[in-house]
């Protein structure tokens, strides 16, 4: 079963064919990164018009790479929320054109969904519900119990900044260029030392039966420290110690909710897990709590992209799930619960 994945839902034009959910055919991702990084963040009239100008050449280059003709595809899935509107308006608009030109049914796909599914296209296993999705973006930062296709429950959110936004925003204050996450990954490996800590802990009261996450402390604490030392700033102490604090409440939360749920599989995407420190303490994490938590391999599948988006739209397909051309793409998360009930 072949699959057209369409991704336009914040500054990655994307577009991908895979097979049975699994096996990436072409997976081609033009990101907008040159575009934005002047303005230290996405500007999102730059990120529509770009998405427009790119979307044919894009889907064209993936059509190419998969050697396969428009006729193959048995459906399309395509983001239609949550991101910025006018950018999921455009792969909204190319996925309802396909669909009248050669007659292939559409699923509407959540693309924070989306990235949990991400790790189904490197390993054999199906699904096995019901698994605790830690979800660590530019936009999002967040726990949820994923039950089954489409059924999502928050157990955690972030009270502020979601973490790769911090991490963009304190790359900016330090003028490190954007986007801050592979940057200050890169210092932090410059500081070999670990001594106390710069920072002070995140949410360190926080009961021990309560899950959230918070990012705009630290980034204001590392503001009034650069203010403070402006002379004397050491740019990979800085870097490392901003990172371990923040991937400490990360750890520290997905543990508790491992505890309180009990439940023994994590599905972790979203670009932030490109880090590969992040990676080590996600590693030790599962031995420590015997728990299997995966994330994508290929450090191409954290970031946003259209291969998730179809493999997602693989197990709804199977499922008898479509939808029609009336959909609308929506800027915020909608409850997706009901999926099956209509
Ligand atoms: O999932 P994603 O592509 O989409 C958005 O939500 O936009 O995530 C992008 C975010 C950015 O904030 C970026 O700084 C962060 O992921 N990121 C990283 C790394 N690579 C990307 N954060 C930490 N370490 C990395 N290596």
């Amino acid at each position: 079963m072949i699959g057209l994945g369409i991704e336009t839902s914040c500054d990655e034009t994307s577009i991908a064919f895979v097979e049975d959910g699994k096996k990436i055919l072409s997976n081609v991702v033009y990101s907008q990164i040159e575009e934005h990084n002047k303005f230290y963040g996405i500007v999102p009239e730059i990120a529509s018009r770009s998405h427009l100008i790119k979307i044919n050449e894009v889907y064209e280059k993936a059509l190419e790479e998969s050697k396969l003709s428009p006729k193959d595809i048995d459906y399309i899935a395509v983001t239609v929320q949550p991101g910025l509107i006018g950018s999921l308006l455009i792969g909204g608009q190319f996925a309802k054109t396909f669909c009248i030109l050669y007659k292939k049914p559409i699923i509407d796909i959540n693309h924070l969904e989306a990235h949990f599914y991400a790790n189904f296209l490197e390993r054999k296993e199906e699904p096995n519900y019901p698994f605790l999705g830690l979800l660590l973006s530019g936009g999002n930062t967040a726990i949820y119990v994923v039950e089954g296709l489409g059924k999502l429950k928050i157990l955690a959110n972030t009270q502020d900044d979601a973490i790769g936004e911090a991490f963009d925003k304190v790359a900016s204050i330090l003028e490190l260029g954007y986007p801050g996450g592979p940057i200050i990954e890169k210092k932090s490996k410059e500081y070999s030392n670990t001594t106390n800590s710069l920072f002070p802990k995140i949410l360190k009261d926080l009961p021990e039966n309560q899950i959230s996450f918070s990012f705009s402390g630290i980034k204001t604490s590392l503001l009034y420290y650069v203010r403070k030392n402006q002379s004397k700033l050491d740019i990979p102490y800085i870097c490392y110690e901003f990172q371990e604090t923040c991937f400490e409440l990360v750890l520290r939360m997905l543990k508790r909710a491992i505890q309180i749920t009990n439940i023994k599989t994590v599905e972790a995407g979203g670009g932030v897990l490109a880090n590969q420190r992040l990676r080590e303490l996600l590693d030790e994490l599962a031995k420590k709590t015997h728990t299997k938590i995966y994330y994508p391999k290929n450090k191409i599948l954290c970031t946003d992209n259209a291969a998730m988006v179809a493999t997602l739209g693989y197990y709804y397909y199977i499922n008898h799930y479509t939808t029609d051309l009336n959909f609308v793409p929506s800027s915020k998360i909608i409850n997706s619960y009901s999926k099956f009930d209509s």
